[in-house]
C-alpha cells in the first residue's frame, strides 16, 4: 500500500490544483480532495490531511471534521475490496438483511469491519441508485445487481 510520500509526485500536485481550480472558493475542493489522496493511498492519513489543509488554507481540525463526518472517508486502511451492501428498502425487501448474514458468515466480519488480512471491508450503505436491480452492492467502483448468496459467492471467488 502506497504512503502519501510515495504518491505525492508533481503530477499528483498538478491534478490537486486542477481540481482546486474548478472552484470559486479554494476550501469547496475539500471532498475531491479527500478522495483524491484516499484513492491514491487507500485511506487519508495524516500526511494527507495536511496536504490538503495547506492546499486549502484550512486548519488540520477542519480537514479532520468533514473527513470523518462522511461514511465512506477513511482515516486507515480501506482494505483491496471495500463491499458495500444496500440495506435501503427496496434492497431491504430483496434479501440485502439475507446478504449480509452470508457475507458475515463468509468473511467472519460484521459491517464496519475488515477482514485481518485486509483484503475484504463490509459496510452496510443506504441506496446506491440500483434499486431497479436489487438487491444491490458496490465493490470499490463497481455495482453488482439481483444478487443471491449464490451469485455473491461467485462474484468473490473470481476476484483476483
Ligand atoms: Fe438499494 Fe436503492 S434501495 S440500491
Amino acid at each position: 500500500m502506497p504512503t502519501f510520500a510515495d504518491v505525492l509526485t508533481q503530477d499528483f500536485e498538478r491534478q490537486a490544483d486542477a481540481i482546486i481550480a474548478r472552484y470559486p472558493q479554494k476550501r469547496s475542493a475539500i471532498l475531491p480532495l479527500l478522495h483524491l489522496v484516499q484513492n491514491a493511498c487507500n485511506y487519508i492519513p495524516e500526511d494527507g490531511m495536511r496536504f490538503i489543509a495547506k492546499k486549502l488554507g484550512l486548519n488540520m481540525n477542519d480537514v479532520y471534521e468533514t473527513l470523518t463526518f462522511y461514511s465512506m472517508l477513511f482515516t486507515e486502511p480501506i482494505g483491496a475490496y471495500h463491499l458495500q451492501l444496500c440495506r435501503t428498502i427496496s434492497c431491504y425487501l430483496c434479501g440485502a438483511a439475507q446478504l449480509r448474514e452470508h457475507l458475515e458468515k463468509r468473511l467472519g466480519i460484521r459491517p464496519g469491519q475488515k477482514t485481518p488480512d485486509g483484503r475484504f471491508r463490509l459496510s452496510e450503505v443506504e441506496c446506491i441508485g440500483a434499486c431497479s436491480a436489487a438487491p444491490a452492492m458496490q465493490i470499490n467502483f463497481d455495482f453488482h445487481e439481483n444478487l443471491t448468496p449464490e451469485k455473491v459467492d461467485a462474484i468473490l471467488d473470481a476476484l483476483p
